[in-house]
């Protein structure tokens, strides 16, 4: 099907980064922290950002083997990112497994996280390409991994607030997960080209994608199958997640609904077990909850906002020679916004 050919190649390109990641990140002692380390590279995920980066190496016209440790980088410091973020949001699956802090707790959980970004350094380090580029990458790597505590520090302040504009919550996502994406793209592209344009452009469309893609995750958060995307559904709504949707929501519900959905959104953050809270009662008003967005096409606005920045980053990439890696960057960016998971 239209995918098929991509797919493949994200998966022999998954084959070659785990490879490497894998030596990065053995069995050794202590074992409980290599363990917790090595869960969520161990238990999948779709690998799309090392794809990005290995791919606009090639799309630039540079060989993608010189890309393979700045890839691992970036995958490295997306589970790192993952681990730490699972803590915060309170979530307890993850790639269909337990997350780490559930398995060994909090404290090797924020242990393992560390180890994970600690490893991405070690990673760029072992780079091969001449010096120039690796201080370039660093810097590229090290800006997007600030941004990506900034964002996540923005989300974290925003659930305590009663609602964000669009703005702020743009300039969220923007840290959160638009700068790792920039930073794949761009240091894809600067391994492989010395032509600025062509740096600039992939970078633009890494960080449109990355925001398209928090968007269309928001959106999976509500309407995914639980199964299939392997985290729990609905956990946004739990923990009172400042969205793209919910701020549509909360700009056109009338007063009725907004206490409605008030009822539910941010009320019952983590595992409700124990505090005198029936989990199914608790799904039934989340479920409602999200009618009422659907109701309010809340959910649409933010999916078709999504696919519209997604053509326009593709109209950034037009500026590079027509190849088969460009093509493969289009249809992923195509596919970041039609996926289940
Ligand atoms: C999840 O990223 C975190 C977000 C930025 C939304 P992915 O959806 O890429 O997670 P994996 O790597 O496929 O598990
Ligand atoms: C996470 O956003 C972004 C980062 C991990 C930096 P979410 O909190 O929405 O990601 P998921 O849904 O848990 O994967
Ligand atoms: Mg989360
Ligand atoms: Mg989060
Ligand atoms: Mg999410």
């Amino acid at each position: 099907m239209k995918y098929d050919a991509l797919f493949k190649r994200i998966k022999e390109k998954a084959k070659l980064v785990d490879e490497k990641m894998f030596e990065l990140i053995p069995e050794k002692e202590p074992a409980v922290l290599y363990e917790a380390a090595r869960h969520y590279p161990l238990a999948g995920g779709k690998r799309v950002r090392p794809f990005v980066v290995l791919t606009a190496a090639e799309a630039v016209g540079g060989d993608p083997s010189k890309a393979l440790y700045p890839a691992v980088a970036i995958e490295l410091i997306h589970n790192y990112s993952l681990v730490h973020d699972d803590i915060m949001d309170m979530d307890e699956t993850r790639r269909g497994r337990p997350t780490v802090h559930k398995l060994w707790g909090i404290n090797m959980a924020i242990l393992a996280g560390d180890l994970l970004f600690s490893k991405a350094f070690e990673a760029i380090s072992g780079a091969d390409v001449d010096a120039e580029k690796k201080a370039r990458i660093l810097e590229t790597i090290v800006r997007a991994s600030n941004e990506l505590c900034e964002g996540q520090a923005m989300d974290l302040e925003f659930e305590k607030r009663e609602t964000v504009t669009i703005e702020e919550y743009m300039r969220m996502i923007s840290g959160k997960t638009g700068a790792l994406f920039e930073a794949a793209a761009k240091v894809g592209a600067i391994v492989g080209t010395e032509n600025e344009e062509y740096i600039g452009s992939l970078a633009r469309w890494g960080r449109n994608v990355g925001i398209a893609f928090q968007i269309w995750d928001d959106v999976l958060d509500l309407i995914a199958d639980e199964k299939k995307l392997g985290k729990p559904v609905g956990s946004d709504i739990r923990k009172g997640k400042k969205t793209l949707i919910v701020a549509h929501f909360f700009e056109r519900a009338d007063e009725r609904d907004r206490e409605r959905f008030l009822r539910v959104f941010g009320k019952f953050a983590g595992d409700v077990r124990g505090r005198g809270i029936i989990e199914e009662d608790v799904k039934a008003e989340v479920m409602e909850a999200i009618e009422l967005l659907k109701a309010y096409g809340s959910i649409d606005y933010a999916a078709s906002y999504a696919k519209k920045l997604i053509r326009e980053a593709n109209e950034s990439l037009k500026i590079l020679p027509e190849s088969e890696a460009r093509k493969d960057l289009e249809l992923l960016a195509e596919f970041i916004v039609e996926r289940d998971h």
